[in-house]
C-alpha cells in the first residue's frame, strides 16, 4: 500500500517540477527573447512604375538588413484611402512607416499619432512638414521645378504657350514644381502659361486632359508634366495629333515609357528623379531610428532633416551617359 503511494506521489512529482522547470524557462525565454523582427512600412500615392521603383528600393534595403517590408499605394490619387491605410499600418504596431502624403494637411494628425505611439515616421518623395514627421528623403521639388522652367524656356527660345498637366493640387511636390517652374519662366515675358490641368493621378484622366488642352489651344507650343503620368500622356496626346517635335514635351521621370519618348524625341527633356533611392534610403533610416533611436540616427543626417535623392535633366542627347550614372549609384535600370 506504502509502496503504491510512492508509486503515485513520484509521477505527481515529476510532473510538478516538470511545470516549474518550464515556468523557469518561460521566464528565462522572457528575459532574453531577441528584439520584435522589425517591420517597416511604406506608403506610396498611386499605382505607376515610379511607385514600383520605390518600392523595389525598399525591399532592396529590407533584404540588405534581413528586415521586413509592406508597401501599399491606393491605385490614384485617394487621400482617404491613404489614411486608412496609415491606421492599419499603426494597429499592427509596425517599427517604422515612409509615406508619401498626396495631401499633408490631411494626414498630419495620423502621422502625429503614430509618432505619438513611439513609431517612426519619415516623408519620401514629398515632404509634410507640418506633421511630426522625423525627415524629408526626395528631390527637392522646388528647385527642380525651376530647373524644368529653365530647360523649357531654352527649347521655346523664350516665347510660346505653356499648359501644365498635373496629378494633384494639393501634394507639396506637385506645389513646389509647379512654382519653381512659374518662378523660371516668369523671367521669359514670351512664355505663358495658359491652363493648368489636374489628372489626380488617373491614367486615363491625364491622357484626356492632354488631348482637351490640344483641341482647345490650336497653337500650343509645349506641355509640362509635372508627375510621371504627365509627360507619356502628352507625349500620346502629341503623336496621335501628328504633332511630335513640334509640341515640346518637358515633364518629370524615367519610367520605361518615358525612355522611349525620349528616345523618338517627342518628349524634349525629363527630370529624372531617384525613387529606388528614395525607398532603399527610408528604410536604412528607420532601421537605424528603431536601432540606435532617433537622437543618435538623426545625428547623421543634415541640419534640416532633409535629404535630397538628387535629379537628372535626361535628353536623347545624354541618355547613355544618365544609365551609366544610375548604374554606378547602384540603381537597377529597367530601360
Ligand atoms: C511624383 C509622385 C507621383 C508620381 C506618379 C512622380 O513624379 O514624384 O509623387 O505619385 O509621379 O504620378
Amino acid at each position: 500500500m506504502k509502496n503504491k503511494r510512492i508509486l503515485l506521489v513520484i509521477p505527481v512529482l515529476i510532473l510538478l517540477l516538470s511545470a516549474c522547470g518550464e515556468r523557469v524557462k518561460k521566464r528565462e525565454v522572457g528575459v532574453v527573447q531577441p528584439p520584435k523582427e522589425l517591420e517597416f512600412a511604406v506608403l506610396g500615392k498611386s499605382i505607376h512604375p515610379y511607385w514600383d521603383e520605390v518600392r523595389m528600393g525598399a525591399e532592396a534595403a529590407g533584404k540588405d538588413l534581413g528586415v521586413k517590408v509592406y508597401f501599399y499605394a491606393p491605385s490614384k490619387e485617394d487621400v482617404r484611402a491613404q489614411i486608412s491605410q496609415l491606421e492599419s499600418y499603426i494597429s499592427s504596431k509596425v517599427s517604422g512607416i515612409s509615406f508619401g502624403a498626396s495631401d499633408p494637411d490631411a494626414i498630419a494628425d495620423t502621422i502625429k499619432k503614430a509618432m505619438d505611439m513611439g513609431i517612426p515616421c519619415v516623408a519620401i518623395d514629398t515632404d509634410a512638414p507640418k506633421s511630426e514627421r522625423l525627415a524629408y528623403l526626395g528631390t527637392g521639388n522646388y528647385e527642380a521645378g525651376k530647373i524644368a522652367g529653365e530647360t523649357l524656356a531654352k527649347v521655346l527660345g523664350g516665347k510660346g504657350k505653356v499648359i501644365i498637366l498635373t496629378g494633384s493640387l494639393t501634394a507639396l511636390n506637385s506645389l513646389e514644381r509647379m512654382q519653381g517652374f512659374k518662378d523660371a519662366v516668369s523671367k521669359y515675358p514670351g512664355i505663358k502659361i495658359v491652363d493648368t490641368v489636374c489628372d489626380y493621378e488617373d491614367q486615363s484622366k491625364a491622357v484626356a486632359n492632354a488631348e482637351a488642352a490640344l483641341s482647345a489651344h490650336p497653337d500650343l507650343s509645349a506641355f509640362y508634366g509635372v508627375y510621371a503620368f504627365d509627360g507619356p500622356a502628352a507625349a500620346l496626346a502629341v503623336e496621335r495629333a501628328n504633332k511630335a517635335g513640334k509640341i515640346k514635351i518637358v515633364c518629370f521621370d524615367t519610367t520605361p515609357e518615358h525612355m522611349e519618348y525620349i528616345k523618338k524625341g517627342v518628349i524634349t527633356a525629363t527630370i529624372g528623379q531617384r525613387p529606388y533611392m528614395m525607398g532603399y534610403l527610408s528604410v536604412m533610416l528607420l532601421n537605424n531610428i528603431a536601432r540606435a533611436g532617433k537622437e543618435k540616427a538623426l545625428m547623421m543626417i543634415p541640419k534640416d532633416k532633409k535629404i535630397d535623392t538628387g535629379v537628372d535633366i535626361v535628353t536623347k542627347d545624354n541618355i547613355d551617359e544618365y544609365r551609366k550614372k544610375l548604374e554606378e549609384l547602384g540603381i537597377p535600370v529597367k530601360w
